[in-house]
Formats: C-alpha cells, sequence, structure tokens
C-alpha cells in the first residue's frame, strides 16, 4: 500500500470512528444540563474556573479533572469559550465564559432548546432508529403512509401524536420544545414577512400547539382574529387573554375552520405527501369559503443539497 492510500484510508476510519462514537457529544451536552453546567456559567458573570464550578455544582473534588475534561469537550463544540489554558497546563486551571450557543441550553429564557433537546434524545423518538433496517425489509402490509413508519413499529402501531397523547411526559417535551423555537420564529416572521397579514380579518393557525406564534400576530394586528387550532390534548382548557384569539380543538384532517388565511408552521413536515394533499385540501376549502380573498401561509422545510 502507498503511503497516500494508507493516508486516505485512515482519514475514512477516522470519520467512521467519529460517526461511531457520536452519540458521546448529545451525551455530553444532555449532562452538562442535567448538572446545570449552563445555568451556572452564564450566571457567573465572568469567566469561570472549573474549581468554582466544581464547588457552586458541589461535585466533590476528585471529580474535578472529569467536570474539566467535560468542559473542554463542550467547549471544542462551541458552548464555552476556555480562556488561560495552554498546552501542559492542568485542564482544571482553566476558565470558561459561556457562547450564544450556551445560553440555548438555559431553560429560563422564552428561547431555548433545553426541552428541545431532551426530547429528542427521548428513548421514544431514539429506539424506532433501532428498528429502522428490520422496517425497511418488511414489505409494507397495507399502502405505504404516516401510518407505515418506523415509529410506529417501536409504539404499537401509534402515530407520533397519538404517543404525545398517551404519554404525558412526551406531550409536554413536544409543547414546550416548538413553543421555544415559535417564540423566535414569530419575532423573524413579524419582521421580515408583517406586509402578509396586513388586511386580512382572521387568521387559523393550524396545528398551532399552545399559540405562540398566534398570540404575536394577535398582539401585532389587533384587527385579526387569530383562532389556534390543534388536538384536544393540546389545546382544550386553554383560555385565551387576548381578546382576537381563541383555542378551538378539531382535527385539520376533518376541518380547518372557515378564514381569510390558513397559517402552517412546523406542520406539513410532520406528514407523508398523501397526508399533506388532505391538509391542504381542508385548507382550500376554509379560505375559499371566506370573503377575504383566501391564502394559506406556510412554512416551508428546505433540504439543501450537497453537490459534488
Ligand atoms: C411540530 S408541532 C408545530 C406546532 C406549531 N405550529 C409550531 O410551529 O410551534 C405540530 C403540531 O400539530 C398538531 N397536530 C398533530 N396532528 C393534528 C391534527 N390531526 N389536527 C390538528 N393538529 C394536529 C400537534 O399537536 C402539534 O401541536
Amino acid at each position: 500500500m502507498d503511503s497516500e492510500t494508507a493516508i486516505q484510508l485512515l482519514e475514512a476510519q477516522r470519520q467512521v470512528w467519529d460517526h461511531s462514537f457520536a452519540y458521546i457529544k448529545t451525551m455530553a451536552v444532555q449532562s452538562a444540563m442535567e448538572l446545570d453546567i449552563p445555568r451556572v456559567v452564564q450566571n457567573h458573570g465572568k469567566p469561570i474556573t472549573v474549581g468554582e464550578l466544581g464547588s457552586a455544582l458541589k461535585i466533590a473534588r476528585a471529580r474535578a479533572p472529569f467536570l474539566a475534561r467535560l468542559m473542554r469537550m463542550l467547549a471544542h463544540m462551541g458552548y464555552f469559550v476556555v480562556e488561560n489554558l495552554k498546552d501542559g497546563d492542568d485542564e482544571t486551571a482553566a476558565s470558561y465564559s459561556a457562547t450564544l450557543m450556551c445560553g440555548f441550553l438555559v431553560k429560563d429564557k422564552p428561547f431555548n432548546a433545553a426541552t428541545w433537546f431532551v426530547l429528542a434524545n427521548d428513548p421514544i423518538l431514539v429506539d424506532p432508529w433501532r428498528s429502522f433496517g428490520a422496517w425497511i425489509r418488511q414489505p409494507p402490509a397495507g399502502a405505504a403512509g404516516a401510518e407505515d413508519l418506523p415509529f410506529a413499529m417501536a409504539h404499537n402501531g401509534k402515530k407520533l401524536y397519538e404517543v404525545c397523547r398517551d404519554v404525558p411526559r412526551m406531550g409536554k417535551m413536544m409543547s414546550e420544545g416548538t413553543e421555544s423555537d415559535s417564540w423566535m420564529f414569530s419575532k423573524a416572521l413579524l419582521a421580515k414577512c408583517g406586509s402578509h397579514f396586513q388586511g386580512l380579518k382572521s387568521i387559523v393557525d393550524v396545528g398551532g400547539n399552545t399559540g405562540t406564534i398566534s398570540k404575536a400576530i394577535a398582539e401585532a394586528f389587533p384587527g385579526i382574529h387569530c383562532t389556534v387550532c390543534d388536538l384536544a390534548q393540546v389545546v382544550s382548557g386553554l383560555e385565551s387573554t387576548q381578546p382576537n384569539l381563541n383555542y378551538v380543538v378539531e382535527d385539520m384532517f376533518q376541518k380547518i375552520p372557515p378564514v381569510d388565511a390558513v397559517f402552517l408552521k412546523w406542520v406539513l413536515c410532520d406528514w407523508g405527501d398523501e397526508s399533506c394533499v388532505k391538509i391542504l385540501k381542508q385548507a382550500k376549502e376554509a379560505v375559499t369559503s371566506s370573503k377575504g380573498g383566501g391564502k394559506v401561509m406556510r412554512q416551508p422545510f428546505r433540504v439543501e443539497e450537497k453537490r459534488a
């Protein structure tokens, strides 16, 4: 084997090993959140040493080298900036400050990814990946569609939102996790696309969760009546504090209330083509019966393809 091939093979192996241990990065972030590291570092006000961090977290001194290792890894991943650490220094002497990414792991802000992170790594979402190979080998019993997915195979035939209904921790995390994204999204939506709401009298936020985006639209446009439509497990019992906002329990596959505009954010991407067509047909029906002209607004998801 020539030296060039050997180097290429070593690099390819490095990448494969990277993938085999990819979960360590996820687990490092999850451990940091469990230990409350992001909040403590962020609130410290100045760079915090590993010793100070260990005392704040009430971690035994004997564990300091492991805490230091975890912090270096998280710094490498971009969550912290490491200061005053030179080659050969004792790792426990380093101090750390928080980056913007770290802020997303602190739960006490309206926008954060803390709940989302835990949700994404819950066995309920991870387990279906373990049966992906078995699922793909298995010929579909009926027509392939939203019911026929590895998720359903791992969960006794249930779909994601049926599991959210039946497993309270999952439903709670799904609502909280999407609320946070929607809070940030609503700022960008109103700043960049506010003109699309001008002139509307009514809008229905289909699959609108607890109404984070609708609340922002209702506040920015008091002349628009916003209806948040979602499943019973999400909106039943929710009361609006805004006069131009209400909640309705509705299955979007069955009916969408008549309005000037239907708003779909992060909804179509959850479903297969056939289901999306059903939702869009209901949306069309809802807006064509309105006098406001009618429009369907959706937040698209674009997958950028890497081309060689
Ligand atoms: C990924 S979340 C998006 C929530 C919200 N639009 C956002 O962007 O934050 C999808 C939402 O669709 C709702 N949903 C799922 N099936 C539904 C159905 N059949 N009818 C109405 N809403 C549904 C879920 O309960 C969930 O709140």
